[in-house]
């Protein structure tokens, strides 16, 4: 049987300067291995996102660029927002509808359901973040992320079983082709057990993906078993 794919998603929420960033893709990026079933993407904040695509193209680096959210419109007289037309030059997959947005930035299913649109017509990938297996996926979102809020940025990560229990469930409700990502205190530590169940396709990192060697080491963990 033809090894299920698995990604290693970045999130590096709101950090690292261009140049810091710079410095995180010369150090990860020539220690990233070539495997056509690991998927590695890294989600800068938008001010980062064309030198770090430059970059790639030019060491041709595998690693997928990604964004943390898109506007819920097109694009248009929307002050501050980034539109999924505009992206699309850039970046190949979004995180929608993390739970730090829907606290800090109000948002709801409907604009998740919205931006999802957006993404699609832009041949975006959407990742949409739930928090438990209730959490709406919208139409044809194939990649979400279950994130529950206890475990982001605590230190205290949900255990690989139950995390798996959250994707059988998923998984039953949307269909056989969802592939269901664990994020939440993630690390080098805990990684291999929540890459080693039977229905998790990959893990959504934030905290520890900033740190260049910690992250390579949780892409070897991944990259040992693919
Ligand atoms: P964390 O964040 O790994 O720092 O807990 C994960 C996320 O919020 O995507």
């Amino acid at each position: 049987m033809d090894k299920k794919t698995i990604w290693i998603i970045a999130n590096w929420k709101s950090n690292k300067t261009i140049s810091e960033a710079l410095q995180w893709l010369d150090f990860v990026g020539p220690k990233l291995p070539k495997k056509g079933n690991l998927k590695i993407v890294v989600c800068p904040p938008f001010t980062d996102i064309e030198e770090i695509k430059k970059n790639i193209m030019v060491n041709n680096y595998p690693l997928i660029v990604g964004a943390q959210d898109l506007s819920p419109f097109d694009e248009g007289p929307f002050t501050g927002e980034e539109s999924a037309r505009i992206l699309a030059d850039l970046v190949d997959l979004v995180i929608l509808g993390h739970s730090e947005r829907r606290k800090e930035f109000a948002e709801t299913d409907e604009m998740v359901a919205q931006k999802v649109i957006q993404a699609k017509d832009f041949q975006i990938m959407p990742l949409v973040c739930v928090q438990n297996d209730k959490t709406p996926v919208p139409p044809n979102v194939k990649l979400v992320a279950y994130e529950p809020v206890f475990a982001i940025g605590t230190g205290q990560s949900d255990t690989p079983q139950n995390a798996d229990g959250v994707a059988v469930s998923l998984i039953q409700q949307y269909g056989e082709d969802l592939q269901v990502l664990y994020g939440g205190s993630v690390t080098s530590e805990n990684a291999k057990a929540f890459l080693q169940t039977a229905h998790l396709s990959g893990l959504l990192i934030g905290g520890a993906s900033l740190k260049e060697a910690e992250f390579v080491k949780i892409v070897e963990i991944a990259s040992s078993l693919s």
